[in-house]
């Protein structure tokens, strides 16, 4: 059995329910919460599930299931050259300082912000749309939308951008508190701020409400709905389109963010099955006490034995959290344990590349006069005449989202610098395109392999480290105004429905501290205002951030 981990775990919960049962005559007996899903929603989860249930007293035992080895999910590193001192973010890089969940937890667990990229002085980054070079910016300052240095070409757009954004972030906030926080319904929350408007509408067309038009919006604003979530602004929903532009302030973990996650599982003090794949969700067998709600039986497999039968956990449990995308997790669940239909919703897939070089991007592939500085990064939109699609085909002429110049690196075996670049596109990159944008043959045998050790030192190896991959990174954010709420049975709960809203580490943590909220408040018999608040208004009474008639 490669994880005894899951074997042990069997064996253990059986010995203890035999207690439980005992306890439970009591009618102080423990709360059961099973979490399906290591990621940020489901580590967020279990901490914060942990301090509600300390704050009031109840007492709650938590597990974890998760299929791969790793904590994070999405949030995942790789090591350049295989190197550990050397890790590099393949997933979720970023977040930033209005991440409460994010920040405040780095803070906690004292952990050191990284530097997102290796910038030299004098380095450039330009926004590309398959025939010119649109913008471009000098590193060394702060942020390549430096609206200051905009203004002389887009007016006031920029500005009325950055405001715009604030406003939207600003009322995105107030999820956090009372009284729109916990919240079993996130389509009636963002109803209640106004936030369904900026969701029923492209990124296009809200901006253009806003007066926010032309060569900005189509080069800049674009570039970042791309580089963030793979889409153009006339298939993205207003709300990300604004969180894509909301990066002020990037940061990121040093040696990864996945270390936010792992912090958050150890401090929960959940048991946590590894390599555990969890099959199918059925009712517990058996009577129940007349009016007691009905527990859940998990069944899971060891993630390397994808063929045996799942094995039942022993444990009952009184609450179960998915926190996984439902239509990825492969999941079975018993006839009537999903009260409410989860919906499929298209997901991007994003191809990653990874690679190691000596040689720096060409100038001329970029249609530079040759000999002039290449950038360093390359951010990309559509051409004047191209029509904006949907999806991967979205991409267009240029082909890839971005190319970014990530680490300034020293091969173990030439010891020479490098380059570590990291490439977005919607196809597997190629051999060829590799050769046209380093301006040197790159062998075919390169790609789809992981240069191994062994292979023969060629004068100067173009490539001598390569990591592609590729995810279902996030949803197509079309637009929408209801998303899949979060309670989707008694004792049942959902995160992923965030996606739809806003798909960032962040919402996915905020969903799982939502889940947890409503978890606690539940066990401790704690009642909150009901959900629904006079239409307009909030609870104080005051009309929401953003006017409706505004919007
Ligand atoms: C390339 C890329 C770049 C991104 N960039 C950013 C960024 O810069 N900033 C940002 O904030 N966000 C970014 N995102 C989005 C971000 O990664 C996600 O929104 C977020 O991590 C989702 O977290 P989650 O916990 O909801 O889901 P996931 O991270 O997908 O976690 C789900 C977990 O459930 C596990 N699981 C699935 N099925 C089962 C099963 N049957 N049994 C047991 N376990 C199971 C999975 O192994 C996984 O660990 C990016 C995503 C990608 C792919
Ligand atoms: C999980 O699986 C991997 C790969 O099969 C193995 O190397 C690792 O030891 C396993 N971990 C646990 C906790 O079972
Ligand atoms: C807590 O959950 C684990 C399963 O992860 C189980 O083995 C243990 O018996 C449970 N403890 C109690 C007190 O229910
Ligand atoms: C983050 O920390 C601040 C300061 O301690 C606190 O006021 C706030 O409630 C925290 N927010 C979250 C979401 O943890």
């Amino acid at each position: 059995m490669r994880s005894p981990s899951l074997g042990l775990a069997l064996v253990g919960a059986a010995a203890a329910a035999t207690q439980l049962s005992a306890i439970g005559s009591r009618g102080d007996r423990v709360n059961n919460v099973a979490i399906i899903g290591a990621g940020a929603a489901g580590s967020s989860a279990a901490y914060h599930l942990q301090r509600y249930a300390a704050q009031e007293g109840v007492p709650i035992n938590i597990t974890i299931l998760e299929k791969t080895e790793h904590i994070g999910g999405r949030t995942v590193t790789v090591n350049i050259y295989d190197d550990p001192a050397l890790p590099i973010e393949q997933g979720a890089s970023i977040f930033v300082a209005v991440n409460h969940i994010l920040y405040n937890a780095t803070k906690h667990f004292d952990l050191p912000f990284g530097s997102l990229r290796d910038d030299e002085p004098g380095d450039i980054t330009a926004i590309w749309n398959g025939n010119d070079i649109v913008w471009q910016a000098v590193e060394g300052s702060s942020w390549w939308w430096d609206v200051a240095r905009m203004w002389w070409r887009y007016g006031l757009a920029p500005y009325r951008a950055v405001q715009l954004v604030k406003d939207v972030v600003g009322t995105f906030l107030r999820l956090y508190e009372e009284p729109h926080f916990p919240f079993r319904s996130l389509t009636q929350r963002a109803f209640e701020l106004g936030l369904h408007k900026v969701t029923a509408i492209t990124g296009e067309q809200f901006l253009a409400e806003k007066n926010i038009k032309g060569g900005f919006t189509t080069d800049i604003m674009q570039a970042a709905t791309r580089v963030n979530y793979a889409s153009n602004l006339a298939h993205i929903h207003g709300l990300e389109a604004m969180v894509s532009f909301a990066a002020e302030g990037a940061m990121s973990v040093a040696g990864g963010n996945w270390r936010i996650f792992d912090k958050m599982v150890r401090a929960s003090g959940a048991a946590l099955l590894r390599n555990t794949t969890v099959a199918s969700i059925a009712f517990a067998k058996g009577d129940v006490e007349p009016g007691a709600p009905r527990k859940y039986i998990i069944s899971a497999r060891d993630a390397g034995e994808q063929t045996a039968d799942a094995q039942e956990l022993a444990t009952a449990f009184d609450n179960v959290i998915i926190a996984s995308p439902w239509q990825y997790s492969n999941i079975g669940a018993a006839e009537g344990v999903l009260k409410h239909h989860i919906d499929e919703i298209p997901y991007m897939k994003l191809h990653v590349t990874l690679f190691a070089s000596p040689f720096k991007l060409r100038a001329e592939y970029f249609k530079l006069q040759p000999g002039s500085k290449a950038p360093s990064n390359v951010y990309t939109t559509l051409g004047p005449d191209e029509e904006a699609k949907q999806g991967p085909d979205g991409v267009g002429k240029t082909g890839f989202y971005s190319i970014s110049t990530l680490r300034h690196v020293v091969n173990p075996k030439t010891h020479k610098r490098e380059f570590v670049y990291k490439i977005f596109s919607a196809e597997a990159v190629t051999p060829e395109f590799l050769s046209r944008i380093l301006g040197v043959k790159v062998p075919d045998s390169f790609v789809g392999s992981t240069q191994e050790d062994g292979a023969p030192a060629a004068a100067v190896e173009p490539i001598s480290w390569y990591r592609p991959h590729w995810f279902h990174s996030y949803p197509i954010e079309l637009p929408r105004v209801t998303f899949q709420d979060p309670i989707i049975g008694p004792g049942l709960y959902y995160t992923s429905g965030i996606e739809s809203f806003i798909s960032t580490m962040e919402t996915s943590a905020l969903m799982g501290m939502n889940v947890a909220r409503l978890i606690a408040d539940d066990v401790a018999g704690k009642k909150r205002e009901p959900d629904t608040m006079p239409s307009g208004q909030d609870a104080k009474g005051e009309s929401p951030v953003l006017q409706p008639d505004e919007l």
